[in-house]
């Protein structure tokens, strides 16, 4: 059985082999930190985006959602503070030329160091740094990794530059001709698209406070030290959601947003064990709280999701830059103000990435001489990208059309697998590997009495039941693990 870094490890094997992630163009070596999803990957993270978009837009009654342009008007980010403030405070290593980010730089040697049995030193040098960080002491920042001998894991030297600060936003052009082209960003979160929109959904749709905007979309950032896979990229997909409130009752709702959020992952079926809240000391320029949610990845506690409490900054700053009022008018309170948001914002990739790791189980199934293991993937059925496959026992006999005919029946309502090739058990362990919650087998006792045997995923346990029972079964299956 793999374990902490060597599973990680796995489960990216795992994503390349079965077709969830490839490394972008990667008949050219690949492209840093951006990856493609596979057929199977493409499946799971449509079902993930769907999921939290039916559960913002359905189960909660004063939420709506839009889908804004990718390309927004360049004064968006300076009024958002984006251009002044979207950097991270960097390092360079003068004789590696490698530069990182510094509090990366830290936590990395902070682990070095819990690893070695010195886990009280960690901690107080990550309490130094937040320190510092949020004090923006970035000579104080730079001091700390001398003073601890932080090295440079290519060069091996301590020879560090100053600390600075580096943009994250991608920019280009729009326009044909480079003088008349001006130069406008990629959007590095969505929320900007909802705070642009407010005053439209709010009057189109004739919404009352306390309402919220959600969408889901790629973003676009910069990073300069990405790693870990999916996990930090520069192309990536975000689900916010930006919840407009009455000034002064932020605190409320941002302590209602972190309990609805948590009930939500932990709905995916994951124990409450594998999550932690991690309050932030540093706080972004927009915020006046906020947290992430953290899951328990193999390579140790990450960010999944944020929640700021971003006061009424970002439509305050809209209306000082646009001119144009972002006013709403209180009917209860009989008074005019610009509301306070409370936003929730999760990474797609990162929820996918945390399904699978805990999805992810290699088992040995050896029994006496006999060896045996497989891989499989214990994904919800709601969220699986396939959820039923249907194998006929043997090419010939009439076996293939019955199969065929159970395809055609199922395939409108949910994503079906047909496969005739190699033997049952391993087709069996195929659509284990990519967490098919059902296998139906079709033999020759289907010929006479209409039933298949019906495999369970999780259990291997198998049953044998009317071919017109399986469309149900399998949808009481999904809707039961559906979570909302
Ligand atoms: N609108 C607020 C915002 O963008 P954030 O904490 O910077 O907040 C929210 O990002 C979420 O987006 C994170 O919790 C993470 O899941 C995801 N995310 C951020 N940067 C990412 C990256 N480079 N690669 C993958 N996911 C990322």
């Amino acid at each position: 059985m793999a374990t902490d870094n060597s599973r990680f490890q796995a489960i990216i094997s795992h994503c390349k082999e079965y077709g969830f992630v490839f490394p972008s163009s990667e008949i050219y070596d690949g492209l840093s930190a951006v990856y493609d999803y596979g057929q199977w990957g493409s499946e799971l993270k449509k079902n993930i985006r769907d999921h939290w978009w039916n559960t913002m837009t359905r189960m909660y009654e004063n939420i709506v959602g839009i889908d804004a342009a990718i390309f927004m008007h360049p004064t968006v980010w300076k009024a958002s503070g984006h251009v002044d403030n979207f950097s991270d405070p960097m390092i360079d290593n003068k004789d590696s030329k490698k530069r990182y980010r510094v509090d990366h730089l830290i936590e990395g040697f902070a682990d070095e160091l819990e690893k070695n049995g010195d886990a009280q030193r960690g901690q107080s040098l990550i309490a130094d740094m937040d320190r510092l960080l949020a004090a923006s002491d970035y000579d104080g920042i730079r001091q700390l990794i001398v003073d601890n001998k932080i090295k440079c894991s290519v060069s091996g030297t301590v020879n560090w530059s100053d600390v600075r600060q580096f943009n994250l936003m991608f920019s280009t052009q729009l326009g044909s001709i480079s003088e008349e082209a001006s130069e406008i960003y990629l959007r590095p979160e969505t929320a900007q698209g909802i705070f642009v929109n407010f005053l439209n959904v709010q009057k189109t749709g004739r919404m009352k406070i306390p309402f919220g905007i959600a969408q889901t979309g790629k973003a676009f950032r910069n990073e300069i030290v990405a790693r870990q896979f999916i996990f930090r990229m520069r192309e990536f997909e975000q689900m916010e959601m930006q919840f407009f409130i009455r000034p002064g009752t932020q605190m409320q709702w941002y302590e209602y947003w972190k309990a609805e959020r948590m009930k939500w992952h932990r709905g995916l079926g994951i124990p409450e064990s594998k999550f932690r809240f991690h309050d932030h000391t540093k706080l972004a320029h927009y915020a006046d709280a906020a947290c992430d949610i953290e899951y328990e990845f193999p390579i140790g506690f990450k960010e999944v999701e944020g929640i700021h409490s971003r006061t009424d900054f970002d439509l305050r700053s809209h209306q000082e830059y646009s001119r144009k009022k972002m006013l709403y008018f209180d009917t209860e309170l009989n008074q005019n103000y610009i509301p306070y948001v409370i936003e929730t914002s999760i990474g797609l990739d990162r929820s996918f990435m945390m399904l699978l790791s805990e999805a992810y189980a290699e088992e040995d199934l050896s029994s006496g001489d006999k060896k045996d293991s497989r891989t499989v993937l214990r994904l919800p059925a709601s969220l699986a990208p396939v959820k039923l496959a249907i194998l006929p026992l043997v090419k010939k006999d009439g076996l293939p059309e019955i199969a065929r005919e159970i395809m055609n029946t199922c395939k409108p309502f949910f994503r079906c697998f047909y496969e005739e090739k190699d033997t049952i058990g391993k087709r069996y362990r195929r659509m284990d590997a990519i967490g098919s919650p059902f296998c139906v087998t079709v033999d020759y006792q289907t010929k006479e009495d209409s039933t298949v045997t019906i495999r369970h995923r999780d259990s291997m346990s198998q049953e044998r039941i009317p071919v017109s029972a399986i469309r149900t079964l399998v949808e009481k299956h999904i809707s039961s693990t559906a979570g909302l």
